[in-house]
């Protein structure tokens, strides 16, 4: 097997998934609570679905770690799964949200796709492959003024308890750049740093499957990805940075100082 076949059936995976989701956007639906914000319509575990019963046709020896339903252990080869990233989105009828799939090798991302589709944009990338919108290839921006720079973020579902850190690095982000976007569905923001249309993204106590596949993405378009002091990044770390890399240092300043409290 290689990483073509892997990353055609990641692909397909989240087509069916992503098209399901879209025809039943607008349906009514019931959500419940995983915490006091943190929310699950019953169309998570169905797209989930979706894509374990696809991926493990297609590989019946690789487990997943599936953010409702599946779990596994994060060791050798494993596929990490967002079925609907943007819940809170989806249960609003909000129509922003993602399909993130990722082959990991242990803490190390191969193949990722992230499926748009209510805007039928599927990005991909493989490692040392490049990284691709619609097949067509995809690089990070240029810009390297903090002035000139759209930035994304979002806020972890503990920040009615903890709110100030994440207040604080908000703040200081603010006043420097041209733009933050909250859009809220963190697949996308870093996706949108690969193909250059946000120069940069940071957000604390992510979970893995949410940035697997969108760091690979970022780092295959010539991006940087790192924690929030700068060192190396895994997608089981509690912080991220990902940056078209101009923008790097300056973001890491104020990251640094606002490291996440559980
Ligand atoms: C969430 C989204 C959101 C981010 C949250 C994530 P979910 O994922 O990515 O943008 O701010 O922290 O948990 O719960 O919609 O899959
Ligand atoms: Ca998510
Ligand atoms: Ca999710």
């Amino acid at each position: 097997m290689d990483k073509a076949d892997y990353l055609a059936w990641a692909e397909e995976a989240a087509l069916r998934a992503g098209r399901f989701l879209k025809e039943n956007l607008a349906r009514p639906r019931h959500i419940s609570h995983k915490g006091k914000i943190d929310l699950v319509t019953e169309a998570d575990p169905v797209a989930e679905r979706l894509i374990v019963e696809y991926l493990q046709e297609k590989a019946p020896d690789i487990p997943i770690l599936a953010e409702e339903i599946f779990k596994t252990s994060p060791e050798g080869l494993y596929w990490l799964v967002d079925p609907l990233d943007g819940t809170t989105n989806y249960a609003h009828r909000f129509p922003w949200f993602g399909v993130s799939i990722a082959l990991m090798e242990d803490k190390k991302p191969l193949v990722g796709v992230i499926y748009h589709p209510m805007q039928g944009e599927l990005f991909k990338a493989a490692r040392g492959k490049g990284a691709y919108l619609n097949d067509r290839p995809i690089r990070v921006s240029e810009v390297s003024k903090p002035e000139e720079a759209l930035l994304a973020t979002g806020f972890p579902y503990n920040v009615h308890d903890r709110p100030e850190r994440v207040v604080a690095a908000f703040k200081d982000f603010l006043v420097r750049v041209q733009g933050i976007r909250r859009a809220g569905a963190a697949c996308l923001d870093l996706a949108y740093v690969a193909c250059g249309r946000f120069d940069g993204f940071w957000e604390a106590l992510l979970k893995p499957w949410d940035t697997a596949a969108g760091v690979l993405l970022v780092e295959e378009a010539g991006g940087r990805v790192s924690n929030y002091l700068g060192e190396e990044y895994h997608p089981f770390q509690k912080h991220v940075v990902a940056s078209n890399g101009g923008l790097h240092p300056f973001m890491l300043e104020i990251t640094a100082k606002y490291l996440p409290e559980e």
